[in-house]
């Protein structure tokens, strides 16, 4: 993909304001909704358009929708930046809880009536963060009955669709009648490391495709054409994915084994590279030494401060920590067992209670 974006890079028409894009990542996002997402009939014309990312998409949405006092609904814990751009428009963000009684799948029918009257989009994220919780056909198909009769729009966040450790991607759009009622956002950042190059695109009902490309027109002018393109490329080469999702699911495993062995309660989730634990409610020392934790972030910041572990707590609905298996590793499969061993050699001296 570096040499594609260099030979791309070289050649002069590509150089000016690329607007809302030219043909080529159109059709390969086309044809990777339907490679690798099992997702036909998208029409490359009028059902795509990049972003500069899924979070400048998450940010330019909100201008299409949001007028005062408008609801949105949105998961908790969840990624914010929709809800904070919900509240710059002056609308209202209503948080419906994910935890482990429910799945990590939000309960549509909580939502309280006077809510539902004004709401006007839900934002939903799977495979998510920080949870690594997945979605399910069943759930998918719940939200568009729930979209078709509230007149809710959809707008599902897949930053992590193609980081599945077993099957296949799920497309919201795979789900019959979705394309009626929402898009779906998708980006290159995680699924091919490309994180700071800044691609996506936003995949759906060609209207909402139509009026983000509206605002998107009068917000930015487009990512360069030569990075478009070697996304493009990169689109149409769904093993590079492949390769990246299997290193995941390598080192999750070897981190569930660490951390349930230090006594926590870890499970591997189906895709994302987010470990999402129940926090601890004390670590007792073997010496004896007792410290309590009152919270996801108290038991973060005992994590870093003395054990120099990096964890991200989240209090928001039960506390949790969410472990990743990012790190860096430089070497290999090698690496990565000494990244781990030192892991679970920090954790050795201390008992967790629940
Ligand atoms: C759920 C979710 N959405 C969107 C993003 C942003 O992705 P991008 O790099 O495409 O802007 C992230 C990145 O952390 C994310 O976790």
């Amino acid at each position: 993909m570096i040499d594609k974006l260099h030979e791309e890079a070289k050649n002069p028409s590509n150089r000016g304001y690329a607007g809302n894009g030219d043909g080529a990542l159109k059709e390969a996002a086309a044809r990777y909704m339907k490679n690798v997402c099992g997702v036909d009939g998208i029409d490359p014309k009028t059902e795509v358009l990049h972003s500069i990312g899924s979070k400048a998409a998450v940010s330019i949405l909100p201008g299409v929708f949001i007028n005062p006092g408008d609801y949105v609904l949105m998961t908790t814990p969840g990624y914010p930046v929709f809800a904070t751009h919900v509240k710059y428009y002056g609308g209202e963000v209503h948080n419906m809880p994910i935890n482990a009684e429910n799945n990590f799948l939000p309960d549509l029918d909580a939502v309280p009536a006077d809510v539902l009257a004004k709401a006007k989009v839900m934002v939903l994220n799977y495979p998510n963060n920080p949870t690594g919780a997945s979605a399910t056909p069943e759930f998918f198909a719940k939200v568009v009955e729930f979209a078709k009769a509230n007149d809710i729009v959809v707008i599902h966040d897949a930053a992590y669709a193609s980081l599945v450790f077993e099957g296949k991607p799920l497309s919201f759009l795979a789900t019959p009648g979705a394309k009626d009622v929402g898009i779906e956002l998708h980006s290159l950042s995680k699924s091919y490391n490309m994180t700071g190059w800044r691609i996506g695109f936003v995949v759906g009902n060609p209207l909402i495709v139509k009026a983000y490309g509206d605002v998107k027109d009068n917000t930015d002018s487009g990512q360069f054409l030569a990075i478009q393109h070697a996304a493009a490329y990169c689109l149409d080469h769904p093993e590079i994915t492949e390769k990246i999702a299997a290193k995941y699911s390598r080192r999750m495993d070897g981190l569930v084994e660490v951390l349930n062995g230090a006594g926590l309660q870890a499970s591997k989730p189906k895709g994302s590279f987010f470990l999402y634990v129940p926090c601890p409610k004390a670590a007792v020392g073997k010496d004896g030494s007792r410290i309590e934790f009152d919270s996801a972030e108290s038991a973060s910041q005992w994590l870093i401060k003395e054990k120099l572990i990096s964890t991200v707590p989240w209090d928001d609905s039960g506390a949790f920590l969410r472990f990743s298996v990012t790190f860096a590793a430089p070497g290999g499969e090698e690496t990565e067992k000494k990244v781990l061993a030192e892991i679970a050699s920090r954790l050795s001296d201390v008992t967790f209670e629940f």
